[in-house]
């Protein structure tokens, strides 16, 4: 199969029109969101959602996020829309963030892998919202890399992983966000199964109750995931990846340099993530920036795309410096730790 690349632009509506059309016949397409491009196809007809699992190797115990173009398509594909799902979808859609919620019977259960429960998002990508809107059913969509590879921000990033297995990928330039969703379950009461820009501070500012963070966020789970789909490895590019914290940002700096300095020893070329604020430590070394530290959504929406580059790039070691886990830093944790397979030093 040839994949093709549309451009959105100069004519955004005929590109959105191709690309329903594709996803009404059955097929699957990539298009962009404001977090990550995503692997669309009908969510309510299960002979189409079994080629996103195909195109991306996907296990099929990892359940995928229905998308949908206003709150109130939600209805039909829940049994219960609880008041507060209201409050948050009132809040935060469209954008980031992903509820999970009890599974009316129209929703298949290979979007569900089989739990009583749906993933649901209204994604704040107006070229989304219209795509959904133009196919005329919710969108499920996983993130269109391979299964196991950083989440594409870009579509290159999609057409290096997918390329020849989708027959479209509508490119929209870069992500905005760079990081998926937050996905949030509510019952038995608010946790974070995967943090994002809507943050757990944003959540309880807006529920007025503790949000928990369930164990997987920060720690190798084992076998303990929020959904079985969690448990199998993520966003992990073909080099070895070491996350790096410190007491203060120059213990850190020299931790990395420590060890940096062993492996390229031993002939192995490493490459530092850094930040702003600390790019001064690695004066000739290979180092790229992230972002500001004191600025988390900046470096979330660099990350994956770094860790694809660094590894193009032929590097075989990376170590990403750690940030505080709060507000955003908690999703950029969560990727980071992830990406590295929880090695973190
Ligand atoms: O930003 C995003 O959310 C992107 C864009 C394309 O919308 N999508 C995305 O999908 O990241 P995916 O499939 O890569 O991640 C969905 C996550 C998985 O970790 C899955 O286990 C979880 O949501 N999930 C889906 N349904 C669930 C459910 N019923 N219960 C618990 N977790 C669920
Ligand atoms: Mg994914």
């Amino acid at each position: 199969m040839q994949t093709r690349i549309l451009p959105l632009e100069p004519d955004p509506s005929t590109a959105i029109a191709l690309a329903a059309e594709l996803l009404r016949a059955g097929e699957v397409a990539a298009f962009p969101t404001e977090t990550v491009y995503g692997l669309g196809a009908n969510g309510l007809n299960a002979q189409a959602v079994v080629k996103i699992f195909a195109a991306k190797g996907r296990p099929s115990d990892n359940p995928l996020i229905l998308h949908i173009s206003e709150t109130k398509e939600i209805l039909p594909l829940v049994s219960a829309f609880p008041e507060k799902a209201q409050k948050l979808a009132e809040a935060f859609w469209p954008g980031p963030l992903t509820l999970v919620l009890p599974k009316s019977g129209i929703v298949p259960d290979i979007v569900t892998a089989g739990l009583d429960t749906v993933a649901v998002r209204c994604p704040g990508s107006e070229t989304a919202r219209a795509l959904i809107e133009a196919s005329g059913f919710p969108i499920a969509a996983p993130s269109a890399n391979a299964s196991g590879r950083p989440s594409p921000t870009r579509a290159e990033h999609v057409l290096a992983d997918l390329s020849g297995k989708i027959p479209l990928i509508l490119d929209g330039g870069a992500c905005e966000v760079g990081l998926e969703s937050t996905v949030l379950a509510l019952t038995p009461s608010p946790t974070l199964l995967r943090p994002g820009l809507v943050t757990r501070e944003m959540l309880e500012g807006v529920l007025n109750e503790p949000v928990a963070v369930h164990a997987a966020v920060l720690t190798a789970s084992n076998g303990e995931a929020p959904s079985p789909g969690m448990k199998h490895t993520h966003y992990a590019p073909s080099c070895e990846v070491y996350v790096v914290s410190g007491e203060t940002l120059e213990a850190m700096a020299k931790k990395i340099l420590r060890h940096s300095g062993e492996f390229e020893q031993g002939g192995r070329k490493c490459a530092i993530f850094a930040t702003e604020q600390t790019q001064a430590f690695y004066f000739s070394k290979n180092y790229v920036i992230m972002g500001d530290r004191n600025n988390p959504e900046s470096i979330c929406a660099r990350l994956f795309a770094l860790l694809r580059g660094a590894e193009g790039a032929g590097f075989d070691v990376i170590f990403i410096e750690a940030v505080k886990a709060e507000g955003a830093g908690l999703a950029f944790m969560n990727r980071a730790l992830r990406s590295a397979g929880f090695k973190f030093i």
